[in-house]
């Protein structure tokens, strides 16, 4: 411990060591316990860490980035109906889509404004075209196995979004 002390350079830096490591691992906590709450805790962390931006994130960034992930996902599946029409009629499935995006767009306008309860409507609207679409296609036809992970997937990241909704306004608090 003496050396330890007695080298300036160490003095000087340990402090900022000490101070990066804790901000990280408080970050990576963060994320951890939002996804705890949510019913795809994998699927949720690693959405957050394929993005740069969410280390050392607080609620209000991670919030954001949950926003701008459903709304690629979104447009994924979009892309995927696109492709799956030349076998099919999904007219349905596209334009419930449309409202998904479109009610995704707004997600951001109300998590600016802290309109959390206009943001719950929102997303849970977005939820549930995703889960309209699968059943869309006609009586016992199945769609496109993408699409329907795609849709999944769509839920999820919704999900992380109501999550952080409901602990910055209050609803939930961490365990
Ligand atoms: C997160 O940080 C930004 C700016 O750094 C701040 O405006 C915002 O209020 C913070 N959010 C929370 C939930 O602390
Ligand atoms: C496709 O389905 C929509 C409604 O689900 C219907 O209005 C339209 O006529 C159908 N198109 C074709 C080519 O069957």
């Amino acid at each position: 411990m003496r050396s330890l002390v007695k080298n300036p350079f160490l003095l000087t830096f340990l402090p900022l060591l000490i101070f990066l490591l804790s901000n990280t691992f408080a970050s990576a906590d963060l994320i951890n316990r939002i996804c705890e709450l949510t019913n795809d805790p994998s699927l949720c962390s690693n959405s957050f860490r394929s993005d740069p931006r969410s280390t050392n994130a607080n609620l209000t960034i991670l919030g954001r980035i949950s926003i701008k992930n459903a709304q690629k996902s979104a447009k994924v599946a979009k892309k995927l109906i696109h492709k799956a029409s030349k076998s099919g009629n999904y007219t349905e499935c596209l334009s419930i889509y449309d409202d998904a995006i479109s009610n995704l767009k707004k997600c951001k306008k109300a998590f600016k404004s802290h309109d959390y309860g206009q943001l719950s409507t929102l997303v849970s609207g977005a939820m549930t075209d995703a889960s309209m679409c699968d059943g869309s296609f006609g009586r016992g036809v199945q769609g496109p196995p993408q699409l329907k992970f795609a849709s999944i997937k769509l839920q999820v990241l919704c999900n992380i979004i109501l999550v952080i909704s409901n602990v910055l306004s209050g609803i939930t608090t961490f365990k």
